[in-house]
């Protein structure tokens, strides 16, 4: 079946690069690939920019670091920093027509370009290990929901004596890897995403549902405040520290998407719009996820604050038992588990896809070579994570379990310094008239000053705020 499918999807592909080749002579390099319209870039940065950052990642950390504060320096920050981030990404792609190595060095050879345009290619290498440990527990708990184990999985221990089982969970994260791995070899990406393009409203659908039963369960309602009216008295710097980790990762900026993706546009796309659309749909579906698990929270368990820190294992815990409360729990985490696998496969075959990008294109290492290598990283880094629960728990880096480990690591140092990379080389080299040419090729740059005044002084200082604050943070020398 997976012969056929990849047979037929090879030859639509071909086809579809014939139609495309006339149209890519003006490309600065015409070989590239090029999305189709200007809906099939929006569509496909969507497709990444949604995945389980949006139903997994989203509402535990909003759980945890202050419910409606948590979303409004969200909102506050991807308005105005994300905004411009994706804005300055997508045009310095688009402009020089490369992926951030090839983009950076355009602009100088020495250490500094070299380390910016790497720091933004390094993150999804690190990224796709863990998040396919994740996709692992999805398929995991897809599997058991198949089996009718609708009230096992609704127990409070089922999903820690679940990842603390060592050989269990690394099977499932070698699954789901695998899953990654056949696509990115057989070059089917391109049906996936056309799968999803069905799959994801259904997703909508069916999570506008369970949010609804969800909000409208007794006790409930203090949930939805806490979710999203803003009380001071629950906010802290990790607040600022976590919203901005989670920016980056929701939306895919600072980590090289963009810019590849940029690179793959024509002159034609509003850059500016498309901007917006991603940002509203990527939200829109973070607070729907939000919706769904914690008023949850508070409806099973009263609002019990070792429950809103439970972090990573929230959605596993506390959707289980919506699910089992539901009468037709089986259904509907079946149905429910099988999205979340698709948005979660889609997104990590886009980091999987940028990761062997990046080798094959700038160590000049063929497909297979680069896959390889990716193999050995997933190995090392996936299976540590996978197993940091388990027969590897008293390993702890800072405080830190493996997993949360590369999440903090990415997300709340690496990713500020690539966010600060861009900002500089656009500061100090590129300069802010020629990144407006570039928007203004397909409309005028309705937003300027406001894109000028966030990018000169709004986010160096943010950024530079955030890194010292985490850093200081994981040495002890603050708590936050
Ligand atoms: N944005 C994705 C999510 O929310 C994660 C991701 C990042 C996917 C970068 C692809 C590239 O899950």
């Amino acid at each position: 079946m997976w012969g056929r499918w990849a047979r037929l999807l090879e030859a639509a592909k071909r086809t579809a690069m014939k139609k495309n080749v006339s149209k890519e002579q003006h490309h600065p390099d015409a070989l590239r690939a090029s999305f189709s319209g200007k809906l099939g870039y929006v569509l496909a940065v969507a497709g990444s920019a949604v995945g389980l950052g949006n139903i997994w990642r989203f509402p535990y950390l909003a759980a945890k670091y202050g419910g409606g504060m948590f979303l409004l320096v969200y909102l506050i920050l991807m308005l105005t920093f994300g905004y411009a981030l994706i804005v300055s990404e997508t045009a310095l792609g688009r402009m020089t027509g490369k992926s951030p190595v090839g983009a950076f060095e355009k602009f100088g050879k020495s250490l500094p370009f070299r380390f910016g345009g790497w720091v933004n290619a390094v993150i999804p290498m690190l990224i796709v290990p863990y998040y396919c440990v994740i996709g692992g527990w999805v398929i995991k708990y897809l599997v058991e929901y198949l089996r009718g184990s609708v009230m096992e999985l609704a127990e409070d221990t089922y999903f820690t004596s679940f990842i603390s089982s060592s050989v269990s969970v690394e099977f499932w994260f070698l699954l789901f890897s695998v899953m990654v791995f056949l696509v990115i070899i057989a070059g089917v990406k391109h049906g996936v995403e056309r799968v999803s393009k069905i799959m994801m409203p259904i997703l909508v659908i069916l999570a506008i549902f369970v949010a609804l039963y969800s909000v409208t369960r007794p006790g409930a309602v203090e949930g939805i405040k806490y979710f999203l009216i803003p009380n001071f008295a629950n906010f802290s710097w990790m607040t600022v520290v976590a919203a901005m980790g989670q920016m980056f990762y929701s939306l895919s900026i600072a980590m090289g998407i963009l810019y590849t993706y940029g690179s793959y546009i024509k002159k034609d796309v509003d850059i500016e719009k498309s901007t917006t659309q991603v940002e509203v749909f990527d939200t829109a579906i973070a607070i729907l996820a939000g919706l769904m698990i914690i008023p949850a929270v508070f409806a099973f368990s009263g609002g019990d604050p070792k429950m809103l820190q439970a972090g990573p294992s929230l959605m596993f815990i506390t959707l289980p038992k919506v699910f089992a409360s539901m009468g037709m729990g089986t259904f509907a985490g079946v149905l429910f588990f099988l999205l979340v696998l698709f948005a979660a496969l889609t997104s990590a075959i886009s980091l999987m896809e940028t990761s062997v990008s990046t080798i094959t294109d700038e160590l000049h290492w063929s497909r297979t070579k680069a896959c390889l290598l990716m193999a050995v990283v997933m190995a090392a880094v996936g299976s540590g994570s996978a197993l940091g629960f388990g027969a590897l728990d008293f390993v702890q880096i800072f405080g830190m379990s493996i997993l949360d480990f590369f999440d903090f690591l990415t997300n709340s140092i690496m990713m500020p310094l690539a966010a600060l990379s861009t900002c500089i080389l656009i500061i100090r080299v590129v300069g802010f008239a020629a990144v407006a040419q570039e928007v203004e090729c397909s409309s005028a740059f309705r937003r300027k000053k406001i894109y000028v005044f966030f990018m000169k002084y709004l986010a160096p200082v943010c950024i530079g705020i955030i890194l010292v604050s985490s850093i200081a943070n994981v040495m002890g020398w603050i708590s936050m």
